[in-house]
């Protein structure tokens, strides 16, 4: 049977015309061009030059106008879809979830804002101490109860997690020489069962002023003006005498119950106040045991409790909430 290669081509270069999106035209090239076409078996069995140089015609002069058709629907293809997928970039987007800061991390920054408005420094120091800071150093008795391992954890005889920030104090008098005004905040950690009111791990804030002529008005003036910027404006401010290792005289101060404003209520168990935590005048011997002249230099000294305050902005009756992660809690805040 002999071919008629004109119509063929004919035939072919019809269809590539007729072709009127890409998967048709590509039927098309795999019909008459393609491996099983008719051309290209045809061409596989040449054994004369003439047919040979026929049939390779055919297949040159098909080529052309199929690269040529298949650009131009890709290009239409292109036309159609930027005329009818239309993006509206002024719609709004997808929300996208966004977190906020962790009560403790709000409650943390706004103790350091409060402290940066007086010229204090800031400073975070590290929770593996030793046993001479932690303790010696602030002058804790040999006696004192926290250097028993049943409050503080010990790694060895020398080194504990910090059971408070105080070590800070010493830390940054050996660092530098005085007048030092700073505030140490970070993690401590105590040996206590997990309750409402206790948590093996929490946040202190301490600070600490050093210089000359400082008096226990200063203190109360500046924990007034911390305490207001932590709770507000109308907050009062008192002292309680207490004792602490490294602090002469040492003081509790409270803070007036924001609750009630002082007349009685539940949160403050009716004394119209809240304990906020310790406080005194530097002892002379922690200035004697950095190096400092106790006549020359003077000072006070403060730590509170970050849940705890967290807890009295918030109104959050249980630490533990603080410490847990539940999303449903924290959002609220
Ligand atoms: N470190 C004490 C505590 O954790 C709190 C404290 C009391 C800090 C008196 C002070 C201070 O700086 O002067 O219970």
């Amino acid at each position: 049977m002999t071919m008629d290669w004109q119509d063929y081509e004919q035939q072919a270069a019809q269809a590539v015309t007729n072709a009127k999106a890409a998967p048709a035209l590509e039927d098309v090239r795999v019909a008459w061009l393609g491996r099983k076409s008719q051309l290209a078996l045809a061409l596989r069995e040449v054994r004369d030059r003439e047919t040979g140089m026929l049939l390779n015609g055919i297949r040159t002069r098909l080529e052309a106008p199929l690269g040529e058709r298949e650009q131009s629907l890709a290009a239409e293809e292109l036309d159609r879809r930027l005329r009818e997928e239309v993006i509206d970039v002024t719609l709004p987007g997808e929300e996208l979830p966004l977190g906020h800061l962790h009560p403790i991390t709000q409650v943390r920054r706004a103790v350091e804002d409060a402290f940066l408005g007086l010229g204090y420094e800031v400073r975070d120091d590290r929770e593996v101490e030793t046993v001479e800071y932690n303790f010696d150093k602030l002058a804790f008795l040999p006696t004192h109860s926290a250097r028993s391992p049943r409050d503080t954890f010990f790694f060895d005889e020398s080194h504990v997690l910090r059971t408070e920030t105080s070590p800070s104090q010493i830390h940054v008098l050996e660092e530098k020489p005085p007048p030092i005004y700073m505030v140490s905040i970070g993690r401590v950690y105590r040996r206590d069962a997990i309750t409402a009111t206790r948590y093996p791990i929490f946040h202190q804030f301490e600070g600490l002023a050093v210089d000359k002529g400082i008096t226990l008005a200063d203190l109360k003036g500046t924990l007034l003006h911390v305490m207001r910027a932590l709770y507000g404006p109308t907050r009062r401010v008192r002292f309680r005498t207490h004792y602490f290792p490294f602090t002469e005289p040492s003081i509790e101060p409270d803070v007036s119950c924001g609750i009630c404003d002082g007349a009685g209520c539940r949160t403050c168990k009716w004394s119209g106040w809240i304990e906020m935590g310790g406080a005194g005048m530097v002892d002379p011997r922690v200035l004697a045991n950095v190096g400092l002249d106790p006549d020359e230099w003077g000072g006070f000294a403060f730590g509170c409790g970050l849940e705890r305050t967290a807890q009295l902005r918030h109104d959050i009756p249980d630490i533990r909430a603080l410490w847990e992660g539940d999303l449903r809690v924290l959002r609220q805040f």
